[in-house]
């Protein structure tokens, strides 16, 4: 810890603040004693310059467009292609498995692939259109109901068992719930099959024709997943850490990461720009047409799958997915003319005084959506493949909070802008 202080002053007052630096030399003003010895609180909205956490998991130079799993840079698992499950070990326990530990996970994750009946039976019950990421969330949640064994976690083997429970499971209910909506009957997994591979079957084999998984579609779902395995503190990871901070269960936390994901501004982007995608494919729109609305103030209309909280420069996971569809579609011997569309898109975009004033880049958005539609996977299930690929972050981010002792529970200030002291009025007398 450094000797560094910062020093505020205020009216007469002068407050020593500690500060801390980062292993890649970041710096932050340590306010944790202002409100108990000062009085005084900090804001923040939106939490855009507040570290909530010392975290060894992921690094992200959103200048320089960096982006490191416990240190290792993204590229090399682009360039390496390890297995998704080995990329969530290294999220979960902080270092690459040996052979022994990724089989036994493989193995793991291979015994618990098959839903519990009763939750299976849930699918049932729910209505066949239902939105997949409510679903998701919800399963998650109820997985409580019929693992209860891991609600109390005290040893870093019941959170193994628990992690891999999830990880494999989270894979069949998103098949299931794709199965249920088309009314197709469902496809159990198939544990010869690789991760990625059987997720793909689950989808898309019918009982009486094995769906062919080709390489391409593997290693294309497989980099997708790792490209969205963790990204430090994300909307949905803090609302895991925030509903991890009560104690409350991993399945209870990781749900609350998916709701959180939902939204079009985080993870649901990838649907909205598909949807921004086809809009133009379509007619309604020409590519000029989007940037302006984007541009124009008065609009609501963003441009989806663009900008960044933390990125001021290319999304490191755009580039690489942008190289994959040209990879994908030249190895499939096709095209998809959305994709065009995204390319003359980013190219206006780049080149527009509005996005580079504001430093607003393709993110991971932009790309990912093109791909898993060469895959025929559905637009609606798009987000809930970035949830997929999230779990493991969510999952080491809850380990990582909930093994430090220091951890408190998440319940930040406000300033209180309402009335002063108002005497209840009675129903009788009020106007
Ligand atoms: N289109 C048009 N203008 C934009 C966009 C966009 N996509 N993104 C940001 N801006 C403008 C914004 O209006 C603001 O302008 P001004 O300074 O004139 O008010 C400026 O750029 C800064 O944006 P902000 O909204 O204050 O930035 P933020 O850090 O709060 O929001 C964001 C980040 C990702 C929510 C935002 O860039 C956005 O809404 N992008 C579109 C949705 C999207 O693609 N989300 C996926 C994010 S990456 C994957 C993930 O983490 O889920």
């Amino acid at each position: 810890m450094s000797e560094e202080k910062a020093k505020l002053q205020l009216d007469d007052q002068i407050i020593e603040l500690p500060v801390y630096s980062g292993t890649e030399g970041e710096r932050a003003i340590d306010v944790t004693r202002l409100h108990d010895e000062y009085g005084l609180i900090t804001f923040d909205p939106s939490l855009a310059n507040t570290a909530i956490c010392r975290s060894e998991i992921t690094y992200i130079d959103g200048e320089k467009g960096i982006l490191r799993y416990r240190g290792i840079p993204l590229e090399q698992f682009d360039r390496a292609k390890p297995n998704f499950i080995e990329v969530a070990w290294l999220l979960i326990f902080g270092r690459l498995p040996n052979k022994t530990e990724l089989n036994d996970f493989r193995n793991l994750l291979c015994e618990h692939e098959l839903l519990h009946e009763g939750l299976r039976n849930q699918f049932q019950v729910l209505p066949a259109k239902a939105p997949p990421m409510a679903i998701l969330s919800a399963m998650i949640s109820m997985m409580a109901c019929y693992y209860e064994e891991f609600l109390a976690y005290n040893d870093e083997q019941l959170l193994f068992e628990a992690a891999a429970r999830l990880i494999s499971k989270v894979r069949t209910i998103a098949a299931f719930t794709y199965r249920r909506s088309e009314g197709l009957p469902f496809i159990y997994p198939d544990p010869g099959l690789r991760y990625c591979a059987n997720f793909l079957h689950m989808m898309f084999s019918l009982p009486y024709r094995q769906f062919e998984v080709t390489t391409e579609m593997e290693d294309a779902l497989n980099l997708i997943l790792i490209l969205h395995a963790d990204h430090e503190q994300n909307c949905s990871t803090n609302a895991v850490r925030v509903v991890g901070s009560t104690h409350a269960n991993l399945f209870a936390s990781c749900s609350a990461g998916v709701s959180a994901l939902w939204g079009p501004l985080h993870g649901g982007a990838n649907v909205k720009v598909m949807e921004m995608l086809e809009g133009i494919y379509h007619g309604g729109m020409k590519p000029q047409d989007c940037i302006e609305a984007a541009k124009d103030r008065t609009n609501p209309f963003r441009l989806f799958g663009f900008g960044h909280r933390v990125y001021k420069n290319y999304d490191p996971r755009a580039k690489i997915l942008k190289a994959s569809c040209d990879r994908v579609f030249a190895n499939l011997k096709t095209s998809d003319p959305l994709l065009a569309i995204a390319r003359e898109l980013e190219e206006r975009a780049l080149q527009d005084n509005y996005f580079i004033e504001r430093k607003l880049y393709p993110n991971v958005d932009f790309y990912s959506g093109i791909l898993l539609r060469a895959m025929g996977i559905p637009t609606d299930m798009f987000t809930v493949i970035f949830a997929i690929g999230r779990l493991p972050g969510w999952i080491a981010q809850w380990k990582e909070q909930h093994d430090n002792p220091a951890t408190k529970i998440i319940r930040p200030r406000q300033i209180y802008v309402g009335n002063s002291t108002t005497n209840y009025v009675d129903l009788n007398d009020r106007n």
